[in-house]
């Protein structure tokens, strides 16, 4: 993995936005892994302005999400189809013919998890996947004692998740208790992933990434297995790990 260490989250997003659009505008086709969450926010954002300012075109891009809640339709404000749109989709000029998110509202769940991890493969993979991390150590909704070999597939969504994602719903009993997410061998399966983390709730998962053993029980130790892994951390994220060297291997 390779770090890049920034000031804070403001920082962050305008790295990671740089990061992508360098890929954005020098690729003919590009296969993008998107993420919802907190964490991604500022990078949205960031890429809206230079949409706004440089007109930079994503007529040429494919994205495909790396989750959805089970139950929430794609109208359901909390639901990640609306989030995308809002955050950025509509904001540019994506094909939205050419972005791709699980349907949590799908008569046949299991065969929209396989579906989805063919319709990725026919695209030719994804060329840089957009990834946070949970307190957890969860990447996209792959919960600790998920199989590494996991695809696309239906979890039951932690506690600890259900909490941390409470605050955009009414009442932790909203939540919904399951979701969609691509699998762990479907996100190692990426080309080259771009890893975000900020802020002090990050900091232990963020020890725990650099410096704990490789295992299930920490699903984003994967990582540390993929051969094209950049984290882009904060200073407060990082505040915890004592070897920053281990990083940069
Ligand atoms: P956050 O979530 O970006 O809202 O902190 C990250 C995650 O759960 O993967």
């Amino acid at each position: 993995m390779k770090l890049i260490e920034v000031k804070d989250y403001h920082e962050m997003s305008q790295v990671a936005a740089d990061y992508l659009l360098s890929k954005v505008k020098t690729s003919d086709k590009l296969t993008l892994g998107l993420a919802t969450g907190g964490t991604p926010q500022g990078l949205y954002e960031a890429l809206i302005n230079d949409h706004n300012q440089n007109r930079t075109s994503y007529q040429h891009v494919s994205s495909f999400n790396l989750d959805e809640y089970i139950g929430l339709s794609g109208k359901h404000p909390n639901s990640y189809y609306h989030y995308m749109n809002d955050h950025l989709f509509k904001h540019i000029d994506i094909d939205s013919e050419n972005t791709h998110i699980p349907s949590g509202k799908a008569v046949d769940l299991q065969k929209e998890c396989e579906a989805y991890d063919e319709k990725i493969r026919l695209h030719g993979g994804i060329d840089l996947q957009i990834l946070g991390i949970g307190s957890n150590g969860h990447i996209g909704f792959n919960e600790p004692g998920t199989s590494f070999e996991s695809n696309t597939h239906i979890v039951e969504l932690a506690e600890s998740t259900r909490e941390a994602n409470a605050r955009y719903f009414n009442s932790i009993d909203e939540v919904p208790a399951q979701a969609i997410t691509m699998g762990i061998s479907s996100i190692m399966k990426s080309k080259e992933i771009l890893l975000l983390v900020s802020g002090e709730a990050k900091q232990v998962a963020m020890k725990k990434l650099v410096e704990g053993e490789i295992s299930e029980n920490f699903p984003a130790s994967i990582l540390n297995r993929h051969e094209h892994v950049t984290v882009i951390a904060d200073q407060e994220a990082l505040a915890m790990v004592k070897g920053l060297e281990l990083l940069n291997r």
